[in-house]
């Protein structure tokens, strides 16, 4: 069998099995398999594959079959131009995301200098991905999940910045460093934000792969973000909060933020025009820098 063949065979026994990506899926894990680069397997139709080739493609194959996510079948997932290690110890970062840590470098200059806490770091996709743009912040990245720290841990030393990022296991800010009262830049989250009752209606390549801790979160959702508003005097006078939200959220985060005592709120889309990330200042400074 060559290329061609190959990747007809498995995009139409993915389609049979209600996968939206069928084509895309086989051609990445075959460029997995045989270690190339994806658009190269469009210069090899012809090219046969060698029996241990075929057997390790079939192996991932199946994977995917199980709906087993593409990016813990290849154990990466690009997060801001940069790579993530992932595996199903951690969410995978999402191109979403990609709007907070837009908003976020808009309100933090390039020379920037202080604290930024970012709450469930997850695989670190937020916290690095500040402390690789912004050469001056220091990061607190905090987790409840040890596995999702020992992820966020060796991806900050793929990407060289391990010196300036601290990791704590956490249960919210409980376990956050007293010395940090009151000057932190920015508290960052994408906290679980999905309610039990939305379980049945989640994909299954979600629901049944990646981390429970990650996605849910106890009654209306917004335990987290309740969390996070109680943190406003962690913040120096002048300091951000932004937060990812679901996409029925943004007017209730907004509500708790205002009652906390934020001020400057606003709500950012994300680029399919879903509400997404819920921005506030605490009040009665210049803005930190
Ligand atoms: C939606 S994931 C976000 C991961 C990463 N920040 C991202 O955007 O890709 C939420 C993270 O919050 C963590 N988490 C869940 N409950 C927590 C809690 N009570 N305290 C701290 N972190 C928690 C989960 O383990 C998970 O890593």
């Amino acid at each position: 069998m060559n290329i061609a063949e190959l990747l007809k065979t498995t995009t139409s026994w993915f389609r049979d099995r209600g996968l939206d990506s069928a084509r895309l899926d086989a051609e990445l894990l075959l460029a997995h398999v045989l270690q190339v680069e994806r658009m190269v397997l469009y210069t090899s139709f012809d090219r046969p594959l060698a029996p241990d080739e075929l057997d390790a493609y079939r192996a991932l194959v199946k994977r995917r079959g199980r709906r087993e996510p593409v990016a813990y079948i290849l154990g990466e997932r690009e997060f801001y131009g940069r790579p993530f290690a992932v595996d199903a110890r951690v969410l995978i970062p999402r191109p979403d995301t990609e709007v907070l840590i837009d908003e976020v470098l808009k309100r933090l200059p390039a020379e920037a200098e202080g604290v930024v806490v970012d709450y469930g770091t997850g695989s670190g996709a937020i916290a690095l991905t500040l402390a690789a743009e912004r050469p001056g912040l220091k990061l607190l990245a905090l987790d409840l999940s040890a596995e999702a720290l020992e992820v966020a841990r060796a991806n900050a030393a793929t990407l060289e910045v391990s010196d300036r990022v601290g990791f704590v296991r956490s249960d919210g800010l409980s376990r956050l460093p007293e010395r940090f009262g009151g000057t932190l830049l920015a508290l960052v989250a994408n906290p679980p934000y999905i309610r039990e009752d939305e379980r049945a209606g989640l994909m299954a390549d979600v629901r049944d792969h990646e981390p429970a801790m990650a996605l849910f979160a106890p009654d209306d959702g917004l335990l987290h973000y309740r969390r996070i508003a109680e943190a406003l005097p962690w913040l120096a006078p002048g300091g951000w909060v932004a937060v990812e939200v679901g996409h029925e959220q943004g007017e209730a985060v907004q509500a708790i933020f205002a009652q906390a005592g934020f001020t400057e709120l606003s709500l950012r889309e994300d680029l399919a025009g879903v509400p997404r990330v819920v921005l506030g200042r605490r009040p009665g400074g210049p803005p930190p820098a």
